[in-house]
């Protein structure tokens, strides 16, 4: 089936030549032009059938969200809105699209209902443009590792293992729910269970990165990971994916300069290669926010929002200095935070994350030396005897983006905090390995993947960034 694709089209001055073009329809008015949308471009191209010389019953078929082949002669268009269009010469309709029963109308439909619709929602402006720009920050990822030498490292899904200590895990199991084997004290015999044990799916493929990095220097992970928190915001999801890097021989400062470089990267990427589809998100932006009173709307629009990111350096402080700042702050002393910021070791919200960023300092901080309790088990401990080597990336409109740490490299300080949080040592004995045979000081990060897309793309909602979202109580498609 030869084709052009209409991003091509659009973008030619060879007119007069014949050519093919294979999509959905958008619209159909006036019984003459036929809006046609094949996913290469954001931007339709405009066939002009004759309806003289066309049978009615094929002219009855051009509904929306069918598919057309459309055949004619490439021709500088006329009309308003466009550059080029196509004057038919022979069409037919590939797939039929009921016009009583399609769900997507060529009208403004709200986000809330296109999620119900997540299998249709492909179709849409709105989505065509954040899968695009989705698709070009993985590419951008992967770009930026792979210039720095850096090694791509499949990490494993199924674990043993709670990476992250906070025990938010999926169990994966193949065990009857209605024939439980049992030990004969009545508890579950997992030694009957597919794996011999008990597994579940990862939250991080930070320990096994590691494994790797204490052999390769630099790696990086990119996968799904999954929680099984109960949060039903904005910004969590049960399955969401995230890049991981771990370095050899790197302590906090070049971790955070590396996150930095990241962020910058791949958000220029985006920029430059998705210009159209960030125009249009601009624009539904700008929409949305019209919907919200004055003093809510953001000051700045997308791009705008995002060359800031990119000219600016992000702020640096400590925890310490954070709760400082907060326990000053107008929104504490008034009384307005849900969470009151009292005393130094309080974990942060996303309301306390947000007004450090968004009203004190007005750009991407970076918050270091957190407290140990607050924080997991692998983090440097520093000389305090109170904070570790942390550090959070804190993105306007997002809160938390990045989260990463210095590793504790030296065996007896891990094990002595392994041991007070109670992370089971004999499990992760190959984890320790590390720091028996030759041990470094290494750092590493863990990127969520769709908190930088809903940054990126100005949406609202992470559901509305990942095709099909998983959340508590949805498992949909
Ligand atoms: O801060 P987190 O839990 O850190 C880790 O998992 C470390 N092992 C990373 C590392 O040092 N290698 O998660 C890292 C990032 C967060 O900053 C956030 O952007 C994202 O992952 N994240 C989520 N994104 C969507 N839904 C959720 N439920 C998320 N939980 C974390
Ligand atoms: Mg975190």
């Amino acid at each position: 089936m030869k084709r052009t694709k209409i991003k091509a089209l659009l973008a030619t001055t060879d007119f007069g030549n014949e050519v093919t073009v294979m999509g959905w329809v958008k619209t159909f008015r006036n019984n003459q032009f036929i809006a046609i949308n094949d996913g290469s471009s954001i931007h339709n191209i405009q066939a002009v059938v004759d309806f003289n010389s066309t049978e009615e019953s094929l002219l009855k078929r051009l509904t929306t969200g069918a598919s057309v082949a459309v055949t004619g002669t490439l021709v500088e268009s006329l009309g308003k809105g466009q550059r080029v269009e196509i004057k038919v010469k022979t069409l037919e309709i590939l797939g039929d699209s009921d016009a009583e029963k399609f769900p997507l109308q060529p009208k403004k439909h709200s986000l809330e209902f296109l999620r119900e619709i997540a299998h249709l929602r492909f179709r849409t402006n709105t989505f065509n443009a954040v899968f695009k720009v989705r698709h070009a920050l993985a590419f951008a990822v992967h770009q930026f590792f792979n210039e720095r030498g850096f090694v791509y490292l499949h990490t494993p899904i199924i674990t043993a293992s709670d990476a992250e200590g906070a025990g938010e895990m999926f169990r994966v199991s193949t065990i009857d729910f209605d024939n439980i084997p049992r030990n004969d004290d009545g508890t579950v015999n997992y030694k009957e269970d597919f794996f011999g044990k008990t597994t579940n799916l990862t939250v991080s493929g930070q320990l096994e990165g590691e494994l790797a990095a204490m052999a390769f220097g630099d790696i990086y992970t990119f996968g799904p990971t999954f929680r099984a928190e109960n949060s039903n915001t904005t910004r969590h999801l049960a399955e969401f994916w995230m890049i991981e890097p771990e370095m050899a021989f790197y302590d906090l400062n070049g971790n955070m300069d590396l996150a930095e470089e990241l962020l910058k990267y791949v958000i220029g990427y985006a920029l430059t290669t998705c210009a159209d589809e960030l125009e249009f998100l601009k624009g539904r932006l700008e929409e949305e926010e019209k919907l919200k009173p004055q003093q809510e709307r953001s000051e700045l629009d997308l791009l705008s929002k995002l060359n800031f990111c990119l000219e600016n350096s992000f702020e640096r402080i400590t925890y310490t200095e954070a709760i400082e700042i907060l326990k000053q702050s107008k929104p504490n002393q008034k009384k307005q935070f849900k969470y009151l910021i009292e005393e130094w070791g309080a974990d942060l919200q996303s309301e306390h994350e947000r007004y450090l960023v968004e009203k004190h300092f007005k750009k991407p901080v970076i918050l270091t030396d957190y407290p140990k309790d607050i924080k997991a088990f692998y983090m440097r401990q520093n000389d305090d005897g109170k904070t570790v080597r942390a550090m959070d990336i804190l993105f306007p409109g997002i809160g938390e983006i990045v989260g990463g740490s210095q590793r504790e490299e030296r065996l007896e300080k891990l094990e002595q905090r392994m041991s007070e949080m109670h992370v089971p040592a004999e499990e992760l004995s190959w984890y320790l390995d590390t720091r028996r045979f030759g041990s470094a000081p290494h750092a590493g990060f863990g990127l969520g993947f769709e908190r930088l897309v809903l940054f990126v793309t100005g949406m609202t909602n992470i559901r509305d960034v990942i095709p099909f979202p998983r959340t508590p109580k949805n498992a949909e498609f």
